[in-house]
């Protein structure tokens, strides 16, 4: 997978393992008004980063400080300055409508799983087409498209209004790279 290799990469013989925090492919304020600067301040430059010093300083819980970094560079290399309909095309549109159909069904049956998450999790398309969720945080190798769904990701710029939070988030993602982690790519 896309991200993974690039992951596994940054690790790869180092003895103790160390993380790096992924530098973001966009400026802090490009992705307005779906996520604020604030927002990416918060969550990027301290929350994400607190995950991967944590881990490398060797604090808390090695797994849970891994599976954080792990899942915020899937999710933040992920966006794309926001366009209006912003509708997948290429490899993920193909994807999407072999599996529900529409972009609209997709989009429904992503907040429907959403939303049955309880407290801090994530939800994703996973590569067999599936939505998939996650509790807290874990690393899973079949992530195609990822939302956090933890309330930092949303309280800022949202209250607790996470149906409009997803809704915008379609409008920042960047189908290449979807279709680069489906393996479609051309
Ligand atoms: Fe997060």
């Amino acid at each position: 997978m896309y991200n993974f290799i690039r992951y596994v990469s940054l690790n790869e013989g180092k003895s103790p393992k160390t993380l790096v925090q992924t530098k973001l492919p966009y400026a802090k304020d490009d992705l307005e008004p779906s996520m604020s600067e604030d927002t990416i301040n918060y969550h990027y430059g301290k929350l994400y980063k607190a995950y991967v010093t944590r881990f490398n300083d060797g604090e808390g819980d090695a797994d849970f400080n891994e599976a954080g970094a792990f899942l915020h560079d899937i999710y933040f290399t992920q966006f794309q300055k926001p366009s209006r309909s912003n509708d997948p095309d290429g490899p993920a549109s193909e994807f999407i409508n072999k599996h529900y159909k529409s972009f609209d069904k997709f989009k429904d049956a992503f907040e429907k799983e959403a939303m049955k998450i309880q407290g801090s999790g994530w939800a994703y398309l996973a590569r067999d087409g599936k939505i998939k969720t996650i509790k807290n945080h874990e690393i899973k190798m079949d992530i195609v498209l990822l939302i956090d769904w933890w309330e930092h990701s949303f309280q800022f710029d949202y209250g607790s209004d996470k149906k409009s939070y997803l809704r915008n988030q379609w409008k920042i993602i960047n189908w290449n790279i979807i279709s680069s982690r489906i393996g479609l790519a051309r």
